[in-house]
């Protein structure tokens, strides 16, 4: 059974509720009107602390303990919604965005109370045009509506919110990036620390929440931080969106409980494998994560577990691929997106991903010999924890996982002349950007 919760207001075939009166009649706004009449900054706060929920953006990293490192009485600060998604197989803010923008605003502007913000930003991928133009008119209509602006809802807090077109780089997700973006300037990751909550955006304390871990927070705030810790398990509080692609029979957005197991999202949400064919490998994770194996798929899907097996549940990105996946082939397409995504700041992921990208070309094409196997190693060694940011970390993360689970069929490319496992697959680089369509 696929849990509902942030996904509990759409109509039985999924209808999107996507105007200000549809989500009025659902009983949108009635979480904002709680916070703002009922409960203090702080109480919201302690909510969310309360619920354990933990950020849907890819790390992990608990909400409520993040809004708390916010320093008091500094002003002006900021919150920035993150809606970048340029994971590879992850398409899942898209759809909220899509079937519930006025949920992602209630939680923003519930947390922009919480947070004693006063401006608070939409970063919204630059392929997203229609979701971004969707944005802004609901963004118009809650501000007609008196949920944005002065005096919301008659009360003494007011808010702006502005939504913010990037122009197509996956690295504007990482956060200090982002807001290098945001600000005008070239998108490229700042040293950390100082860290947003104490130097963001215009040098001022910010915090950035994925569109997901917005989402849940009306929730949050409508049926109390214990309810909703009650969902999932410890660690693992709430449901995913999860994005499930690849050599399957249903791929889509499945919302899951936490903690149910992989198989089951596969098996039963899915549909299972395409007909006559066989798991062989599966991300967890979206593109950057390490591939999981068979043997993986009754893991528990929730962070911890999937963490203990060695990969991450990252942006929820669930990609499963069959026997006619060639792991030298999906290891080059998902390097040569890194290499082209690498903003060049740092010298280890631009000239590394040049270097994985070369390397891997010749591989995939037969014309590598065995040697060059420990080059490969050798580069991403180079790179695995010496780049300034994650994205050069993951750049290595699935070719060398899966160059240790499928040495073979590395060693069956050098010097075979072409891929000797299948047809490569025929996807394009802006397939990968489009994200789902990895395989
Ligand atoms: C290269 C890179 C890309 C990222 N892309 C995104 C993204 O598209 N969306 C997102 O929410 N977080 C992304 N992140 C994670 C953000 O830096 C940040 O941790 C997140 O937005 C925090 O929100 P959360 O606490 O709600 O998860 C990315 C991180 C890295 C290193």
């Amino acid at each position: 059974m696929e849990y509902r919760l942030l996904t509990a207001q759409l109509g039985p075939a999924g209808e999107a509720l996507d105007t200000l009166l549809a989500y009025e009649k659902a009983g949108g706004y009635q979480a904002l009107r709680k916070a703002l009449t009922g409960m203090t900054p702080d109480e919201v706060v302690e909510e969310v602390k309360a619920s354990g929920l933990r950020g849907r953006g890819g790390a992990g990293f608990p909400t409520g303990t993040k809004w708390s490192f916010l320093p008091r009485g500094v002003l002006p600060r900021y919150l920035c919604c993150n809606a970048d998604e340029s994971e590879p197989g992850c398409f899942k803010d898209r759809y909220l965005i899509d079937k519930l923008p006025h949920q992602l605003l209630e939680g923003l502007l519930i947390a922009a109370y919480a947070l004693d913000v006063h401006t608070a930003f939409i970063y919204i991928r630059g392929e997203y045009r229609r979701q971004r133009l969707l944005l802004e008119r609901c963004v118009e209509e809650a501000r007609a509506a008196g949920y944005i602006g002065k005096s919301v809802m008659g009360t003494d807090f007011s808010c702006d919110v502005i939504v913010h077109g990037g122009a197509g780089a996956y690295i504007c997700g990482e956060e200090t990036a982002l807001l290098s973006s945001l600000e005008g300037s070239r998108g490229e990751p700042r040293l950390k620390p100082p860290f947003p909550a104490v130097k963001g955006l215009y040098g001022q304390p910010t915090v950035v929440n994925n569109v997901e871990t917005l989402s849940n927070v009306p929730h949050i705030v409508a049926r109390g931080g214990k309810w909703f810790a009650g969902i999932g398990v410890e660690r693992g509080t709430g449901t995913r969106l999860i994005c499930a692609s690849g050599h399957i029979q249903r791929p889509g957005v499945y919302e899951i409980e936490m903690g149910r197991p992989i198989r089951e999202l596969l098996e039963e949400h899915c549909g299972g494998m395409l007909p006559g064919h066989q798991l062989k490998a599966f991300q967890p994770g979206g593109g950057s994560m390490q591939v999981l194996l068979p043997k993986d798929i009754d893991l528990p899907l929730d962070f911890d577990s999937v963490q203990k097996a060695g990969s991450s549940l990252g942006a929820g990105a669930m990609v499963f691929m069959d026997e006619t996946a060639c792991m030298v082939n999906v290891s080059m397409r998902l390097v040569d997106f890194y290499q082209h995504e690498s903003c060049g700041k740092c010298t280890p992921c631009r000239e590394g991903t040049y270097f994985e990208s070369r390397l891997m070309h010749r591989l995939e094409a037969g014309q590598a010999d065995k040697a060059e196997l420990a080059t490969l190693a050798d580069i991403c060694d180079n790179m695995d924890g010496k780049c300034f940011c994650p994205l050069g970390d993951t750049a290595t993360w699935f070719v060398m996982s899966a160059y240790r689970a499928f040495r073979d069929e590395f060693e069956q490319h050098c010097g075979a002349g072409r891929c000797p496992v299948s047809m490569p697959a025929t996807g394009s680089h802006e397939d990968l950007l489009m994200a789902g369509s990895l395989l």
